[in-house]
């Protein structure tokens, strides 16, 4: 009888507990230009179709998509954000994964892709197109009642290695963007975390140097050097985006751990 009653009350306790769970949205933006649209697996322009198990898809990951509904998330996730270019895998899914696969108390994961490919980060300041859109779709996908925007994902800054004068202008660029960003989507201290370009075309060390000691507060960067691009020399591989995305997550997962 008591063994019943205990039993009883340990299914009613994670029943509750999962109920609790599902209820909250741990909302995280995604934005920057190409490798963040994930082009992991694109050959030629065409996507070879596979998808990592560390990218599957999974009922507690959800994406905001062009529509602004959420649906479940599959690879690729930007496939009808960023139409010009063919999608492949990108760090999204499998950090949202790895954030599942390593904790148990998150609930759900929503997803909200906003990168575009080719962009310089002049492109994404106050007033622009794309910067329109990521704040509209930060509002969208933060006006449910139980969704809460944890952070950004910044993969941007290839564009910004050609001519030295964007190169020189990236980091005033970057810290405007990200303070306005803060501002507008009504999170002052929101995180973000970066990733520090590997190469680039001529200037990439400057680009570089300013992603590395971006001299603001709650932007967290982890360093894409050593990850394996394609042959084209410029995109990262299904799996470099799988690795990249496990970097994110331990970042995020890191932060937190400091900051409760
Ligand atoms: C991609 O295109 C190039 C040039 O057209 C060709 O040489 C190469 O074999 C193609 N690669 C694949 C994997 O189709
Ligand atoms: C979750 O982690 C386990 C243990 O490391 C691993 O075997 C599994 O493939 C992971 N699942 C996903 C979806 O990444
Ligand atoms: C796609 O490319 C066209 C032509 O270059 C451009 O006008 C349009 O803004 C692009 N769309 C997106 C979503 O980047
Ligand atoms: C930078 O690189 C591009 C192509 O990668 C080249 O066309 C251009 O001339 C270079 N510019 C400078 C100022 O070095
Ligand atoms: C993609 O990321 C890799 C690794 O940081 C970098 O070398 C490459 O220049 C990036 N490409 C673009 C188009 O951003």
């Amino acid at each position: 009888m008591a063994k019943s009653m205990a039993l009883l009350m340990i299914m009613a306790l994670s029943y509750f507990t999962a109920i609790a769970n599902s209820q909250v949205k741990n909302i995280f933006l995604l934005a920057g230009q190409s490798n963040m649209s994930g082009l992991g697996g694109v050959v030629n322009n065409t996507w070879d179709g596979i998808v990592p198990l560390e990218c599957s898809p999974n009922p507690a990951i959800l994406k905001l998509d062009a529509k602004l509904q959420w649906v479940e998330a599959t690879e690729p996730l930007h496939a009808d954000i960023d139409t010009n270019v063919t999608c492949g895998i990108g760090p999204g899914m499998p950090f949202a994964n790895s954030l599942l696969n390593k904790t148990s108390f998150l609930g759900e994961v929503g997803l909200v892709p906003c990168a575009m490919a080719g962009n310089r980060i002049s492109q994404w300041q106050k007033g622009t197109f794309l910067y329109n859109q990521l704040v509209m779709r930060a509002k969208a996908a933060a006006v449910q009642e139980c969704g809460v925007t944890r952070a950004m994902l910044w993969y941007q800054g290839e564009s910004d290695t050609t001519l030295l004068s964007n190169a020189n202008a990236y980091k005033g660029k970057m810290q405007q963007f990200f303070t306005d960003l803060r501002s507008d989507v009504g999170i002052p201290d929101l995180l973000i975390i970066q990733v520090a370009l590997a190469s680039g075309t001529n200037y990439t060390d400057i680009v570089r140097e300013a992603q590395l000691n971006p001299d603001l507060a709650n932007v967290v960067t982890v360093d894409a050097r050593g990850l394996e691009l394609h042959k084209d020399n410029l995109h990262l591989t299904a799996s470099s985006q799988v690795f990249l995305g496990h970097m994110m997550a331990d970042a995020y997962l890191q932060t937190i751990s400091t900051t409760s």
